[in-house]
């Protein structure tokens, strides 16, 4: 079979139109193209092998799967939620259903039934799924954080409470997860170890301990230390690069880095972010972009959507690029259903589709950056 594509490399000197064999061995540039400028061509070829294909067809031939977070209230009601979900992507990570207060909100009563209902429709679709989370600070249940605070749950009870946890669920699920968030959000902005319950009673141990205890749990996930404000070189990331560093030379089973992607166009982008993929893959991590988002004030116009194509481009360019990326999360796929206007007030349109599923720039640059690069 004979497949044409474009060099994504030749882009900018002199982008030639070629056609791959088999093997993917250029062979001679095709006779019929006729003499227009080579951006012009590769432009038109990207655009047309991009509007063909959804996400997940495009991303096949590029090693990296291409996920989204999934509201389960939305894939249960919204008929082109549910199809799109299936269709545009090849991942899908529980935005909700996994964490510690949805699965366990009375203590000692497991409530895997949504959950699991992800995981079935993953199935059915061909998909993989990421676990997120076995431990954060926020969506706890009121058990556990009312128990803490008055001092039923002593330290010692905390630490077996959190080893129960991580084996319900993780064991629940082994064999199922391709990628579990074993902590989540454990360096603050200051890039220090966060203040949580879980340092202030357990010690900094706990992180070592859960990626342990994962493990057993989970032989085969790959377990992930997971953040946001992490996807360029900064403090924060710079924390994570030492922690990461000294875990490891501890011999502990932690295997990816997570960078979240929650981006604004307010705040501009740090375009090093292939640097820093590059240094923690080197650490011997795999990575992932696991919440990408790119959110801007209200109302959208057309500079800012342009803006947010490119805060989504230059992670998905990080992760094609980098030897190791091997995930690239969206935090939801249309602005129907985004977190953001509740949290951020005034900002939202974060996703790459609108509200009526209309495709907007992030859209086309995703795709046709993924049809360049497959
Ligand atoms: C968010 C969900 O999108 C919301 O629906 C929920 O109310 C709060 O959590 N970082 C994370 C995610 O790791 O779990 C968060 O998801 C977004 C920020």
């Amino acid at each position: 079979m004979k497949v044409t594509r474009v060099v994504a490399g030749a882009a900018v000197a002199a982008a030639v139109l070629v056609s791959l064999n088999a093997t993917g061995a250029p062979a001679a540039p095709v006779a019929s193209v006729p003499a227009v400028p080579g951006a012009i061509l590769q432009e038109s070829a990207t655009q047309v092998a991009a509007d063909s294909k959804t996400l997940r067809e495009l991303a096949k031939r590029t090693g990296m799967k291409i996920g989204t977070a999934v509201d389960m209230s939305a894939l249960a009601n919204d008929a082109t939620y549910n199809d799109k979900v299936a269709t545009e992507f090849n991942s899908v990570t529980a935005e909700n259903v996994m964490k510690w207060s949805e699965i366990e909100p009375t203590r000692g009563v497991l409530n895997f039934a949504p959950a699991d209902q992800l995981v079935a429709y993953a199935k059915a679709n061909g998909q993989s799924v990421r676990g997120h989370t076995l431990l954060w600070h926020n969506q706890l249940p009121t058990w556990l954080t009312d128990g803490v605070a008055s001092g039923d749950i002593d330290a010692t009870e905390l630490r077996q409470i959190l080893k129960q946890h991580v084996f319900d669920v993780a064991g629940h699920f082994r064999g199922k997860i391709y990628q579990w968030d074993v902590v989540n959000e454990v360096i603050d902005d200051n890039a220090q170890l966060r203040d949580t319950i879980w340092l202030q009673k357990l010690g900094p141990g706990y992180i070592a301990d859960m990626f342990r205890w994962a493990h057993q749990a989970d032989p085969k996930a790959k377990l992930y230390i997971n953040d946001y404000n992490v996807e360029g070189l900064n403090a924060k990331a710079d924390a994570y690069y030492a922690l990461v560093q000294q875990l490891k030379a501890d011999r502990v089973p932690i295997h990816g880095f997570g960078m979240q992607g929650h981006l604004g166009v307010q705040f501009g982008f740090d375009g090093r972010a292939l640097q820093n993929v590059q240094r923690f893959e080197a650490l011997g991590l795999e990575t992932s972009f696991t919440e990408v988002d790119v959110r801007m004030v209200m109302p959208p116009d057309n500079p800012k959507l342009q803006a947010q194509a490119n805060g989504y481009g230059i992670l998905l360019r990080a992760c094609l690029l980098a030897k190791r990326c091997t995930s690239f999360t969206v935090w939801g796929f249309t602005d129907k259903y985004s977190w953001v206007p509740g949290v951020f007030t005034g900002q939202g349109a974060a996703n790459l589709l609108d509200e009526n599923y209309g495709q907007k720039p992030a859209y086309q640059t995703v795709s046709q950056t993924l049809a360049l690069a497959g």
